[in-house]
């Protein structure tokens, strides 16, 4: 069946390219559909949701182009450092991070910027927000791993690793996460916020993206993809993906496969049917295109994917555990987080329990 799907790269030339694929039974093809100039310094990140898509740059801004209307839809000017990392939750808010040791929380709706938290001493390298939106992990040049609550803004906890960490990721199903440094990939189980595996890629990791809740694809300074399987902590799968090294890579499902999306310093950008079964095979080649530019971050429009509607808001957990059970109270109230984000810090004791609607 075909999808409505546009490939969106970011480049060190400053220039953002939007490919409009279309999704023929064997052969896919990216048609060039736009080229947007809006930066003037290299970009850096990233990122989509039903209806947006969102560039950061070098140049301190935030770019968002409205893909439903296709226009350019204005800048977010509020960092004071490169953009380092971009995450949409849902439908209603962006999160950001930056070099100024920021970490942002933005409406979709108007665009401002709900909240604004020194989260690192150094730069913030990277984030992921739960799949219930009630936290966020972020890591940063601090040598730290902090957990924040988005409900007020605040640090619920803070744990020193070795190393200055630069990808953070939640499993789908919000149950682990993984912490990236230099080579190395380590799996933390929420419970007891500790590292159960590590695995080492052969060089230093560039990307990674969750598949399913046991798969991760891991891209680095070659040109080899590897899919990692959390629980053997082994590679599965490896496959020689471009000429030199991948720079991002993102995925999607179809109804019955897998589509691995993967950008290159090569140029390319190409996409790769996996079929997830038992035992994985190499992924084969649906379509590729030349940008002809250095290509630095990727992000898919999709926007058939489902919303994600946030739920109840988290009680003030300070503990691993105490953050496990929170986030077990898997409810379906449906609760703006907008209007919890926006609570008075001053007082911080009152919970307010408007949901239900
Ligand atoms: C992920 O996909 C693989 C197929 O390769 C499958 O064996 C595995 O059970 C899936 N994991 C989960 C948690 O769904
Ligand atoms: C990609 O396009 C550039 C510029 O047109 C060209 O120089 C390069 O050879 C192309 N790469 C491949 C592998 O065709």
């Amino acid at each position: 069946m075909a999808a409505v799907l546009e490939l969106v790269a970011g480049s060190y030339e400053q220039v953002v390219f939007g490919y409009r694929v279309k999704t023929d039974e064997h052969e896919w093809t990216a048609k060039a559909d736009f080229t947007h100039h809006a930066h003037s310094a290299s970009i850096s990140a990233a990122a989509a949701s039903e209806r947006f898509v969102v560039t950061g740059s070098r140049d301190e801004t935030i770019q968002l182009y409205d893909m439903k209307k296709r226009v350019e839809h204005g800048a977010l000017l509020h960092h004071d450092g490169t953009i380092t990392c971009l995450e949409f939750y849902g439908t209603s808010h962006l999160l950001s991070g930056g070099e100024d040791g920021l970490l942002c929380v933005w409406s979709t709706k108007k665009w401002e910027c709900l909240k604004s938290i020194k989260a690192h001493k150094g730069h913030v390298t990277s984030l992921s927000v739960h799949p219930s939106g009630k936290i966020a992990l972020s890591v940063g040049t601090d040598k730290t791993l902090r957990t924040w609550n988005l409900i007020n803004g605040r640090s619920a906890f803070i744990k020193n690793i070795k190393q200055n960490a630069h990808i953070v990721r939640w499993s789908p199903d919000g149950s682990k996460y993984v912490v990236v440094a230099d080579d190395k990939v380590n799996i933390y189980d929420l419970e007891t916020a500790s590292v159960t595996a590590t695995v080492t890629n052969p060089k230093r990791i560039s990307s990674i993206k969750f598949l399913n809740d046991s798969l991760l694809a891991v891209a680095g300074d070659d040109e080899i993809v590897r899919i990692c399987e959390m629980g053997k902590e082994e590679f599965v799968c490896e496959f020689k993906a471009h000429e030199t090294r991948v720079k991002a890579v993102d995925s999607f499902h179809m109804e019955d496969y897998c589509v691995l999306v993967t950008a290159s310093n090569d140029g390319f950008i190409k996409m790769w049917k996996l079929h997830l079964k038992e035992e994985l095979e190499p992924p084969t080649l649906l379509g590729e295109v030349n940008t002809t530019a250095r290509l630095t971050c990727l992000a898919v429009w999709k926007p058939s994917s489902a919303p994600q509607i946030a739920e109840e808001p988290a009680a003030e957990a300070t503990t691993s555990e105490e953050l496990a059970r929170e986030l077990s109270k898997t409810k379906r109230v449906r609760i703006s987080m907008e209007e919890v984000i926006l609570e008075d810090e001053s007082k911080p004791k009152k919970k307010k329990k408007d949901g239900g609607k």
